[in-house]
């Protein structure tokens, strides 16, 4: 009753400017129109306030001001419309205490309850939950568009430069110009092409140290630690040139406190997609366990370190300036790609987008790369047999004395199944990244209002005995024959519509390098017996292996001429 009165239509339009033009949060008010009222700080619903003067939106839970247009017949009373199924719910709390740790678990129990396409209310926000391909075709088609924004939270306005990062910026002119650069410069053919070196580098200096650090009869190696500096110095590489671990790092130091402010980074966003705060704004007035004052102190850490790869860069170019005269020389970092894009047009990019592009590739791209390996790894472990018949795939593609690079890649199908098989059973993503729609749309015969936040759950989909023959099992031949990793909708590792990931091509590449160059040189057994604990660890955001993989390795007999030699 108290939800029914309460309940309002809204058309307002927020205009904040910047210095980037229109601000992307503005953006996403004036796109997204996302349903916040007082009244939902307490989970009751919204009201939606039209007034023709600048205010302080003390309504919408985040407290900055902005201007809405009058609009003629304000406080109208919301129709109830079909929504989709949704369980019983607390007042206030909605449906935030079913979800209980493990949360896909809990998230799978309630699908399997109330269907593939169910609706819950966490706190003030309205969530639909989706896990049939019939559901993410009409999500990702008809309505990619509606559903292309993403949900404001802490960890956007704090950690994403106030929701200006690529990931976190609200779908509108900003994000189509970030997104349009980084295709270009970061993730395009011939940008991956000329990164492929640094891969190459980092994927031969594995295989090195492993080599060297082999004493004799079977060894055992933590490789989760190995994998985590090798993705890092990937990342670092690209964006600023340094190479960090290994024996032939020279920027150690500024490993050491990237991987500290990373390590501190998943920590957080562990907690960011269940966060609390973002569902019951009124916590943050009381910054309930602290976490504003965390997130806060992280970003001043982490905007230092990241100002520091600018400035240096920034001073290296000064000191060069005089002797490299090519444009390709300029381009040859990342940061060196956006520092020439800032003479040419200061007031877009700014140094605070340019951090903004550096943390994308840092927190999207190493985690995921990551948790890949580590998982297709213990899979192979758990199944030699696969890792044989991969082994036999390489030695007769690839040519005797070299180690694989690049360009063997396309020579090696089974590998990527193996990929593929690993990113469907542990996708680092589990539910994708959640988006939130900017207008009321239909699904199926379901309304859903502006401002749901969709959540699609492709680990369930990719385990569903309806959609796949033996889910449970590792059948990497499944997908034999499969152009590219996108089939149908039923996979969907890397999302799908205008939001899915920009650094499928790149996460692909190296995680074939990688665990292509591991399975050439050496032997791989599990540590015991017993088979690798596939426990999944995590909370939602990303899924990582609950405990650590550890492996006993030894040099191949016909590898040991070309380790030697790297
Ligand atoms: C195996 C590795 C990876 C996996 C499984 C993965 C998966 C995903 C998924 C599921 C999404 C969300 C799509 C959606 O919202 O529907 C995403 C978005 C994104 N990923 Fe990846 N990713 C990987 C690697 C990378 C890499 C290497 C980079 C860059 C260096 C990257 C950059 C991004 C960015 C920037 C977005 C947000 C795109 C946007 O909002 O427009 N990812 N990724």
């Amino acid at each position: 009753m108290v939800r029914w009165l309460c309940r309002g239509v809204l058309h307002g339009g927020a205009r904040v400017e910047g210095g980037l033009g229109i601000h992307p949060k503005a953006e996403a008010k004036d796109g997204a129109r996302e349903r916040k009222g007082w009244l939902s700080w307490f989970g009751f619903g919204s009201v939606w306030v039209w007034k023709k003067k600048w205010l302080l939106n003390v309504e919408d839970g985040w407290g900055f001001y902005r201007r809405e247009r009058k609009v003629p017949g304000a406080f109208r009373s919301m129709p109830e419309k079909n929504l989709p199924p949704t369980p019983f719910g607390l007042p206030i709390l909605g449906h935030l205490h079913l979800l209980k740790k493990p949360l896909l678990q809990a998230l799978e129990t309630l699908s399997y309850q109330y269907g593939p396409i169910l609706s819950l209310r966490l706190g003030s926000r309205l969530v639909l939950l989706i896990s049939s391909p019939i559901a993410v075709e009409e999500c990702f088609t008809k309505n990619d568009i509606i559903f292309a924004n993403r949900p404001q939270s802490l960890f956007g306005e704090h950690l994403a430069y106030n929701y200006t990062t690529l990931t976190f910026s609200p779908y509108g002119h900003h994000w189509r110009n970030l997104r349009r650069f980084t295709v270009i410069e970061i993730f395009s053919s011939n940008s991956l092409h000329m990164s492929s070196t640094i891969r190459h580098e980092e994927a031969c200096s594995l295989v090195r140290q492993l080599f060297r650090g082999f004493h004799g009869g079977s060894q055992k190696v933590d490789l989760r630690s190995m994998l985590f500096q090798l993705t890092l110095n990937i990342m670092m590489g690209m964006v600023s040139g340094k190479r960090c671990f290994g024996e032939d790092a020279v920027d150690v130091e500024v490993g050491q406190r990237f991987l500290e402010i990373l390590k501190e980074t998943y920590v957080i966003v562990a907690s960011m997609l269940m966060s609390l705060c973002d569902f019951l704004p009124i916590l943050r007035w009381v910054d309930f366990q602290g976490m504003e004052k965390k997130v806060v102190s992280l970003k001043k850490k982490r905007d230092a370190s990241l100002q520091d790869l600018i400035d240096d860069e920034r001073r290296k170019k000064q000191i060069k300036s005089s002797t490299i005269t090519t444009e390709t020389e300029k381009k040859k970092t990342i940061i060196g790609t956006l520092l020439l894009i800032q003479e040419a047009e200061p007031e877009h990019y700014s140094d605070d987008i340019i951090k903004g592009i550096i943390v994308m590739m840092f927190t999207a791209g190493t985690d995921t790369s990551l948790l890949t390996m580590e998982w297709a790894m213990s899979l192979l472990l758990n199944h030699p047999e696969k890792l044989e018949k991969a082994r036999a795939e390489i030695n007769d593609n690839v040519e005797q004395g070299h180690l694989l690079s690049d360009s063997d890649l396309a020579k090696l199908p089974y590998l990527r199944c193996i990929i593929n098989e690993t990113l469907r059973l542990y996708p680092a993503a589990p539910l994708l990244v959640p988006h939130v729609s900017s207008q009321d749309s239909t699904l199926g015969e379901y309304h859903v209002p502006c401002g749901t936040m969709l959540l699609v759950n492709a680990r369930a989909i990719h385990r569903d005995p309806k959609v796949w023959v033996e889910p449970t099992k590792f059948r990497p031949e499944r997908f034999e024959g499969v152009n590219g990793e996108r089939e149908g909708f039923k996979f969907m590792p890397f999302g799908m519509g205008r939001r899915g990931c920009p650094g499928a091509g790149l996460a692909m590449r190296a995680v074939a390098l990688v665990l292509g160059a591991l399975i050439q040189c050496f032997e791989w057994e599990r540590v015991g017996e017993e088979k690798v604990d596939m426990t999944e660890g995590g909370n939602g955001l990303t899924m990582p292996k609950a405990k650590p993989l550890e492996a006993m390795y030894r040099p191949r007999p016909t590898m040991v001429k070309l380790l030697s030699q790297l």
